[in-house]
């Protein structure tokens, strides 16, 4: 019988491993035939550990599985789908997954990560067999015409920016992997890199072959040692079956690649940041012209693109640009990874096509809050993004639709708070958070955030002349930073500020 076991970080977290080594024990002492398949996370992760079981019916679902839980799961028959008080059945008809559109999570949770049979046996590799088949201008091609934007947060068509580093001349190119996922409240990145690594191998040798980059690298962060160490793993894999070296599947393209790991600066997250922190400098934010397209990483043409976007390349060669354009709604083709976060019933990934509005996502899927309290505010798209609070619930998940409401969907990360969050202290703590994580190339945001902190403190103390400066400082950081940490840092403040002013009235407060 095949169980499977997460070896997902969050799985771990709350006793995967520990679930894993009941499991071997129970099925020793009971004389029973068991194999684990360290599987990816489904994504459902109120249910972690979720353990399943391959039954002639299809996967079976226990879960949230604690070690001395496991004793009880044989005595009820689990190995044969048996009933439980964990049990959910199929797991594919948990409501929370079977609402998906799955593309670029189709595997995550099903195969074994680093089994590329597995990744073979659910359609790996098809993408980047197409791709080696056609001209790279029509893979260029294929990826613009998809209308894939960046997903890491600014939109950008991929597309077009592959394009540029294509038609760049230049004697080395490559392909840099922003795996450094530092939003708040998001993980998708870390995910699918512990959860099926090769489809961002693919999506990099499609990338590499597509702009003639012979050279990629994974820029990702020191939390996550688990991603690291499965990246690691897929490569050499990649490497050894012909997928990445000298000639890729075979082709005349050569494509090798390698993890980096940071040192954990938020600012590194930041393109050119990363860049520099990539070739051994500081992470200190690079003036953009010259854009890393055309003079990136040692000031070669480079294509710097966030795991989800290039994860969701294989599946774009494979199915056709238009299957993959026909999703979503307005200018946001394709579907998106959602991470829902904080204060909710049902945390965790859901990948689905652009379109439903917030409100849906928060109370539908998420299942509103975990402490049953009202739904007070909404932060999307991680540190930098807007609040929402429930009168722009209907506001549907897209870039423009979010941008024209005052926000930024950003990696897609949404965090919930319930109505004992005080806006003010989170206004503060953006500000906080900026003059921490600041680079300190630009005035606006190295001191202004600092002044940030400070304007805020006046507020909390019920200097009400302190909220038109916070106002006007905003607008400096917003017009005047040179990246986005800075430049964004307004939306969390003034979101806060707009939409919930009576956390900033501590006048009246004070009075009452
Ligand atoms: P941006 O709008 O300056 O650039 C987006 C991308 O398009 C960049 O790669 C840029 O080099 C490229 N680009 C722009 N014009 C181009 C052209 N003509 N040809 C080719 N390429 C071109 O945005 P930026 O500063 O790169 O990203 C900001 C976003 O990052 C924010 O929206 C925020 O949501 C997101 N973010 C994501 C985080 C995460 O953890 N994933 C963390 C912090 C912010
Ligand atoms: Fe650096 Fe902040 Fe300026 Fe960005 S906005 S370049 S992080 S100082």
């Amino acid at each position: 019988v095949t169980v499977f076991v997460p070896r997902d970080a969050a799985a771990l977290a709350v006793g995967a491993d520990k679930v894993a080594a009941a499991i071997v024990r129970e099925a020793a002492a009971r004389n029973l035939d068991v194999t684990i398949i360290r599987n990816g996370s489904r994504g459902m992760l109120w249910l972690e550990t979720l353990v399943e079981v391959r039954t002639p019916q299809g996967r079976m679902a226990y879960g949230p599985v604690k070690a001395p839980d496991v004793p009880s799961l044989f005595d009820a028959g689990f190995l044969t789908g048996g009933a439980h008080r964990l049990a959910h059945g199929l797991t594919s008809e948990i409501p929370f997954l079977k609402g998906q559109t799955r593309l670029t999570f189709a595997r995550c949770g099903v195969t074994d990560p680093l089994s590329l049979e597995d990744y073979r046996h659910y359609k790996g590799l098809k993408g980047l067999e197409a791709a080696v088949a056609m001209a790279p201008a029509d893979i260029v091609k294929q990826v613009t015409d998809s209308g894939l934007r960046g997903r890491g947060g600014a939109g950008f068509p991929t597309g077009v920016k592959w394009k540029t580093v294509a038609d760049a001349k230049a004697d080395q190119k490559y392909i840099v992997c922003n795996a450094d996922e530092g939003d708040s409240g998001t993980f998708a990145d870390r995910m699918i890199m512990e959860g099926d690594p090769f489809v961002l191998i693919e999506g990099m040798a499609i990338a590499a072959i597509a702009v003639g980059a012979t050279k990629g690298y994974i820029y990702t962060r020191s939390e996550y040692p688990h991603a690291i160490a499965v990246m690691q793993e897929a490569i050499e894999i990649a490497r050894r079956e012909g997928i990445l070296g000298a000639s890729v599947l075979g082709s005349p393209h050569a494509f090798d690649m390698e993890v980096r790991v940071g040192a954990g600066a938020y600012v590194c997250g930041e393109e050119t940041s990363l860049l520099n922190s990539l070739e051994g400098k500081r992470g200190i934010v690079r003036a953009k012209p010259p854009l890393p397209a055309l003079e990136g990483l040692f000031g070669k043409p480079t294509v710097v693109n966030n795991v989800m976007s290039l994860a969701s390349v294989p599946v774009i060669m494979d199915r056709g640009a238009q299957f993959y354009r026909d999703f979503g709604v307005g200018r946001s083709h394709g579907t998106i990874p959602i991470q829902l976060a904080g204060n909710l019933k049902h945390g965790g990934l859901y990948e689905t096509a652009f379109g439903l509005t917030l409100g849906e996502l928060v109370n539908d899927i998420g299942g509103g809050t975990i402490t049953g309290r009202p739904v007070k505010a909404v932060q999307v798209g991680g540190p930098l993004g807007a609040y929402f609070p429930q009168d722009l619930f209907d506001t549907i998940f897209d870039y423009e639709a979010f941008a024209a409401a005052g926000g930024l969907i950003g990696h897609a990360g949404i965090v919930v708070f319930d109505d004992t969050v005080d806006m003010l202290a989170q206004a503060r703590f953006a500000m906080e958070f900026c003059a921490i994580e600041s680079c300190g190339k630009c005035t606006p945001c190295r001191i202004g955030a600092v002044r940030g902190v400070e304007t805020v403190d006046r507020i909390a103390r019920g200097d009400a002349a302190a909220i038109p400066l916070l106002e006007s400082l905003c607008n400096t950081m917003k017009a005047g930073s040179l990246c986005a940490l800075g430049g964004f840092t307004p939306y969390p403040v003034m979101s806060a500020l707009t939409h919930f002013p009576a956390d900033f009235d501590r006048m009246k407060e004070a009075a009452e």
